[in-house]
């Protein structure tokens, strides 16, 4: 699939896996996409499979990301990961303000935003995750709702951090329950978010930014949603936790038309 910016697709495994079920799947994937180098491809363990993971990973495409990152260096923060321990682990990516985190724990914008400086501060690159409920859409404040938290969650970072920042777009409604947004829908949204971007930081900016889809994400839609033209990628969860599904979301993303 030929696209102005590299295609970024990461698994987010959530609350699963223990680490010999983390380093069973790690192995499928090498086997299965040892040679993919046209994306970046990116696993999200949860943070006690990570030193595993990551020395099983070394000699392969295969990225790592984590799922949560603290707002603080290290110190006395009780059950926070600092990103100085990310980065021992040969973390490259963090997920921020996933909609799970912002409903189950009360993450604000203005909390992922100071965790996204932190991410950035530290050589991490945030995957910063937005994203309306069904009752928003349905009440047609969609654009409202993702253009606010944009904006709060990148609040304070630099026009270069915010370039080098993930952005995905995950309608609430669409994550975990089958229901994948349509492309169209999927299209308009991000190209909403690219303006808020531009008009933030300037067209280049906006042009360079990649923003990745995610709610539902299978092998049998990943193609057309991502060849979407503001579509940079996907945020997996469910079909990540599996090799055929997760390998087959990027090979038939990848491959060349027919
Ligand atoms: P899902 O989750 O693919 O299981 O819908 C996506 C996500 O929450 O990142």
């Amino acid at each position: 699939m030929d696209k102005e910016r590299r295609l970024i697709i990461a698994g987010n495994w959530k609350s699963n896996k223990t680490v010999a079920e983390a380093l069973d799947l790690v192995s499928g994937l090498k086997r299965e996409l040892a040679t993919v180098t046209e994306a970046d491809i990116v696993i999200c363990p949860p943070y006690t499979a990570l030193d595993a993971v990551s020395k099983a990973i070394f000699d392969s495409p295969l990225r790592l990301g984590a799922q949560n990152l603290s707002d603080q260096a290290y110190g006395a923060f009780t059950g926070e990961i600092a990103p100085g321990m990310l980065r021992d682990l040969s973390v490259r990516y963090v997920i921020l303000g996933h909609s799970e985190r912002r409903q189950f724990q009360s993450e604000s914008d203005a909390l992922v935003a100071r965790k996204a400086a932190n991410a950035h501060a530290n050589n991490l690159v945030p995957i910063v995750c937005v994203g309306e409920t069904l009752v928003e859409r349905e009440a047609g404040i969609t654009e409202k709702v993702v253009g606010t938290q944009v904006r709060g969650s990148l609040a304070g970072l630099t026009v270069e951090q915010v370039e080098q920042t993930v952005l995905a777009y995950e309608p609430v409604w669409a994550i975990g329950t089958g229901k994948t947004a349509s492309s169209a829908q999927a299209q308009e949204v991000h190209a909403f978010i690219r303006s808020v971007i531009s008009s933030l930081h300037g067209e280049a900016t906006g042009r360079r930014v990649r923003i990745q889809y995610g709610g539902s994400v299978k092998p049998g839609n990943a193609r057309e949603l991502l060849g979407q033209p503001d579509v940079d990628g996907a945020l997996v969860g469910g079909a990540s936790l599996e090799v055929r599904n997760f390998a087959d979301i990027i090979k038939n993303t990848l491959q060349s038309p027919a």
